[in-house]
């Protein structure tokens, strides 16, 4: 069965399960525990270039970081986030997701309600996830959306017509979690929500996140499943502090 199909089927039966990935090695780890999807996200200008947002993120960084991603992950499908300005047209939209999916991608994920590109893609028969609430490309600042009824309003109505257009799941990013839960029964498209609450058809999250990479990161809606800022820094002091009493290298670790 074609991995849209799957995603789709588990619409109110099991939830869905995304994470990011941006390189080969985490991809490899993701493709071995059968995770649903991964989306290698543009948040890479946050978490992988060090930008305060994602607006600088271009298709060559994209196209780069999926090819690693693919190198890794070779039986999960995997999500190319469709930069800042790579559709802003309708050509432009196809060329780009054209390109992700000979880097390796096998859909697009496009951010907002953008019905022509969008119609074009599924035309081609290119699947794409639809992306509503809070948009990092046009958000001037990293804040819940929908709280306000014509926020609200406007957030249910680009998730209808993401819908209505065919695209196979829609990432809900911050909104509130009563607007995720009526988005969720309203649209027959599951939805897959970051800081959207409990009752998304699945969940997504920035692997550095959960994972505790950055300690001042630490957003409501983050749970760290592991603290691996600590794990490295006490694994370089460990380094520092053998190499300097010439512990490391000891007789194990050299060649004889
Ligand atoms: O870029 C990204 O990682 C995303 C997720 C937060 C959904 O769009």
């Amino acid at each position: 069965m074609e991995f849209q199909e799957k995603i789709r089927r588990k619409k109110g039966k099991q939830k869905i399960i995304m994470l990011t990935a941006y390189d080969y090695q985490i991809a490899k780890i993701l493709d071995g525990m059968n995770i649903d999807l991964i989306l290698v996200g543009d948040s890479l200008g946050m978490v992988v270039q060090g930008r305060g947002n994602t607006k600088s993120v271009t298709m060559t960084d994209m196209i780069y970081h999926v090819r690693a991603v693919a190198r890794g992950a070779k039986n999960t499908p995997i999500i190319g986030d469709m930069p800042i300005n790579s559709c802003n047209t309708m050509e432009d939209g196809l060329r780009n997701a054209k390109h992700f999916l000979e880097a390796g991608a096998h859909g697009v994920k496009i951010e907002g309600n953008r019905p022509e590109v969008i119609n074009a893609l599924i035309d081609a028969r290119i699947p794409v996830m639809g992306h509503v609430g809070m948009l990092p490309q046009i958000a001037e600042t990293y804040r819940v959306k929908g709280k306000k009824p014509e926020e609200a309003e406007a957030i249910l109505r680009d998730a209808l017509e993401l819908d209505r257009l065919g695209v196979f799941s829609m990432v809900l990013e911050c909104i509130p979690e009563s607007l995720a839960k009526k988005i969720t029964e309203t649209v027959k498209t599951p939805t897959i929500g970051i800081g959207a609450g409990r009752y998304c058809d699945g969940q997504v999250l920035v692997i550095n996140d959960m994972l505790g990479l950055d300690e001042n990161f630490k957003p409501k809606y983050v749970k760290r499943y592991a603290n691996l800022n600590k794990v490295i820094k006490d694994a370089v002091a460990k380094f520092m502090e053998e190499v300097s009493a010439g512990k490391y290298p000891d007789k194990e670790h050299t060649y004889h």
